[in-house]
């Protein structure tokens, strides 16, 4: 059985949701994390409470400087660094035709770019110990619904890096993974599902959420075995299998469930709000 005891993990995007639960649940198996976060406030108190096992900093993912520099001084820290999970993303909920193009790039910069540069940062380091990625990917990297252009497009990416870097950094003994996850009880995640735009889809309902420590422990698993995948909850393996034929179904879905809603009440759309994911 893979251990995590005695390995150190960096994770961005520590101070909240499934993070946060995963920096807890690695902690609890013995293992040292190094958190970052762009939220100074809440990092720092979950730090606290984690106690000598854990190492933070704020950090913002899109600015390369502030990366290099945690991951070099977490490094210094635990004498090397067994793992990087790019976790940190944002969400953007709104219709294509109201969205602003900076809106659309800061989410992309965030979750495509911000997890590009967590690896290129912990890269040398990660070489030197033959260590691990683990990109926090998203069941809708593979299969898209409506009103999360940015979002969709950013784990779409990440899908593509992931399978992209897999292949060439398994030379220096760098194995990669990817995890594809689908409506965990997060904050964000009900931000978003409960977002007017998104009440037609009945998204909540549809999909019922799964508690936060299955997905840490999901990933903190992934990490101790270095798997090419995960997925939480199970069931989006499937999209994983059949990509194409899930995106037609959902497709037929989403059409048939908002004009049920637009026969009902045409004051819904119009709206765009943020929320993280
Ligand atoms: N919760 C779900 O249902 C769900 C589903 C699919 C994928 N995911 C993915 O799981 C991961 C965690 O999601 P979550 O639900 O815990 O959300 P969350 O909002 O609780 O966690 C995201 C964290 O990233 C941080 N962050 C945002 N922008 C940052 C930046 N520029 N630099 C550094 N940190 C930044 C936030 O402060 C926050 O602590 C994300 O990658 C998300 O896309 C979540």
């Amino acid at each position: 059985m893979a251990r995590i005891a005695g390995k150190t993990v960096f994770i961005t995007g520590a101070g909240s949701g499934i993070g946060q639960a995963t920096a807890q649940e690695l902690v609890r198996r013995g293992g040292r994390v190094a958190m970052v976060d762009a939220n100074a406030g809440a990092l720092g108190e979950v730090a606290a409470r984690l106690g000598d096992a854990v190492w933070h900093a704020s950090v913002d993912v899109t600015a390369h400087d502030e990366l290099l520099a945690a991951a070099a001084a977490a490094s210094k820290w635990a004498d090397g660094l067994d793992a990087v999970v790019a976790n940190a993303a944002v969400n953007h909920i709104a219709q294509i035709r109201d969205i602003e193009a900076s809106d659309f790039d800061r989410v992309v910069a965030v979750n495509l770019g911000g997890a590009v540069r967590t690896v290129l940062a912990a890269l040398p380091q990660l070489r030197r110990t033959e260590g691990y990625v683990l990109l926090v990917c998203s069941a809708s990297g593979l299969v898209q619904g409506p009103y999360q252009a940015a979002y969709n497009a950013s784990k779409a990416g990440l899908h593509a890096f992931g399978n992209t870097i897999r292949q060439e950094l398994a030379q220096d003994g760098v194995r990669v993974g990817v995890a594809y996850l689908n409506a965990v009880a997060t904050e964000a995640a009900y931000a978003a599902m409960r977002d007017p735009l998104m009440a037609p889809l009945r998204v909540e309902k549809v999909m019922r959420p799964r508690p936060v420590a299955e997905a840490a422990a999901a990933i903190s698993d992934a990490i101790a075995r270095r798997s090419r995948t995960v997925y939480v909850p199970r069931q989006a393996r499937l999209a994983a299998a059949q990509p194409a034929l899930l995106q037609r179904f959902t497709d037929r879905w989403v059409a048939r469930r908002l004009t049920d809603a637009t026969r009902k009440s045409s004051d819904v759309y119009g709206s765009a709000s943020e929320v993280n994911p």
